[in-house]
């Protein structure tokens, strides 16, 4: 193990010392430890800043060659904190919301009204009322019932409501079948192509409806096609698909809306040796895309927007655990293999038991010259598939209380905690040169206990 910095799927900050200790933006992983207990999610405020500022300078430069400008929306359901929404304000991006509690926590944050957005395939009520009330730049309808539900309530408060249409283009990008969204069997936005009987699609019929409604305003167009893509394909040719529909809306309505929102999906990686996006490069890709159909199509460039999460938040994250027990397993093929038991598990990321995600995973407390041996890191969960790292080759005297770092767990990991087995879910600290502060503070069984009026 040699010092200085760890490298892709770390963050940026996060580097090993002469002696053999990680530390994480000039804070030990034992002092974090230490200090806030494990296991604990940490996050490099700096590389989430980066990224941030990454993602938005490389788009606004691309799409100001081709002569339009882009909105960049932290999509929040990646992690939400309230200190998480100002660095992402404060970078110059806006806050894409799916809930009435992330709106809340984006509020909180200061985020203004008019910089956020709210999906949902099923707002209820009082989340498209709260939004209202915030006076949100945004709501994205997701079915013909919202179209009139968001304009019912719009006019019980007297407002005319800014709304996007979403729409799926049938372009089938990302990961797991569970994190695709654009295809046409899944519950996600308006379909691009004609229904069953023949009539206009569902896409075109939500747009008409929206242009005939007073008590709402037709910002645009949305369209997000999965998530943790690595292919930047897929991107331009929904972009194709959602310029076409916007030129066809003006055709016939006469009105050419201002704003096309291509959704997030950047994929990251989470393993030595992959690559990731490069912000910069889809940027180009997808401007002159987006130039060439609008060129082909007669139609002035709409302004674009982009709703990056887990490209942002996702390698700025590491997880760090308390190795347990060690236990060697003998396989079928004659191999061993050694089961690594954390103090979490899938309570604080339940990615490789639902997606069956990979994670690279590095012993962080000190350094060993012994020789590595085939790991799988499991937490402490009733459930065999309680699986935090498939396969990682770990020095062979790994044993009790080591520090255990999960690298990349940054997005989807705090945001989709559970309390399993009554775990309390860890805290959210977050490292900015040399000093650690708690943003979200660790669950006490009290804090359950609280919830249970028996
Ligand atoms: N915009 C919309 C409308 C979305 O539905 C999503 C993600 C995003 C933006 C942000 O996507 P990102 O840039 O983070 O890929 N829990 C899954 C991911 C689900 C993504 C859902 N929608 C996972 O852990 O992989």
């Amino acid at each position: 193990m040699t010092a200085g910095v760890l490298g892709v799927p770390w963050a940026s900050g996060v580097q090993r010392r002469a002696d053999g200790a990680v530390e994480v933006a000039g804070v030990a992983v034992g002092d974090l430890a230490a200090t806030h207990g494990t296991p604990v999610y940490v996050l490099d405020e700096a590389d989430f800043r980066s990224r941030a500022r990454g993602y938005r300078t490389a788009f606004a430069t691309a799409f100001a060659e081709v002569g339009t400008g882009v909105d960049v929306y932290y999509a929040g359901k990646a992690l939400l904190t309230v200190a998480v929404a100002r660095w992402a304000r404060e970078e110059g991006l806006r806050v894409d919301t799916a809930s009435g509690g992330e709106l809340a926590v984006a509020l909180r944050a200061g985020v203004p009204g008019a910089e956020i957005g709210l999906h949902g395939n099923n707002k209820s009520d009082e989340e498209v009322l709260a939004a209202l009330d915030a006076g949100v730049g945004r709501i994205i309808v997701d079915s013909l019932v919202e179209v009139d539900r968001v304009a019912a309530l719009a006019a019980s408060r007297g407002v005319v409501a800014p709304v996007m249409v979403r729409v799926t283009t049938g372009v089938h990008a990302g990961g797991h079948e569970y994190i695709s969204t654009a295809h046409e069997d899944q519950k996600f936005g308006l379909s691009v192509n004609a229904g069953a009987d023949g009539g206009d699609p569902p896409a075109m019929r939500a747009l008409l409806a929206v242009v005939a409604r007073p008590e709402l305003r037709l910002l645009g167009i949305h369209s997000h096609i999965g998530s943790q893509i690595l292919d930047p394909a897929g991107f331009e040719a929904a972009a194709r698909v959602v310029l076409r529909l916007r030129a066809e809306l003006a055709e016939r309505t006469g009105v050419l809306v201002d704003e096309v929102d291509l959704g997030g999906g950047y994929g990251i990686a989470y393993l030595p040796g992959e690559v990731p996006l490069d912000p910069d490069r889809i940027a180009k890709d997808v401007a002159s895309a987006v130039a060439a159909v609008c060129a082909e199509l007669g139609t002035t460039l709409p302004r674009i927007s982009i709703e990056p999460g887990r490209a942002i938040v996702g390698p700025a994250g590491l997880t760090l655990y308390t190795v347990g027990t060690v236990k060697p397993v003998a396989l079928d093929d004659g191999r061993v293999r050694t089961y690594v038991s954390v103090d979490g598990g899938m309570s604080d990321n339940i990615r490789p038991a639902l997606y069956d995600a990979r994670y690279h995973a590095e012993l962080v407390g000190r350094t060993s010259d012994a020789e590595p041996v085939l790991a799988r890191v499991v937490g402490k969960h009733c459930e065999s598939g309680d699986i935090v790292v498939h396969e990682v080759l770990l020095p062979g005297d790994v044993r009790a209380g080591d520090l255990l770092a999960v690298a990349a767990t940054g997005a989807y990991g705090r945001s989709m905690a559970s309390n399993y087995n009554l775990l309390t879910r860890p805290p959210v600290v977050a490292v900015a040169e040399g000093a650690s502060r708690v943003l979200v503070r660790r669950e006490t069984v009290d804090d359950l206990l609280a919830l249970d009026l028996g």
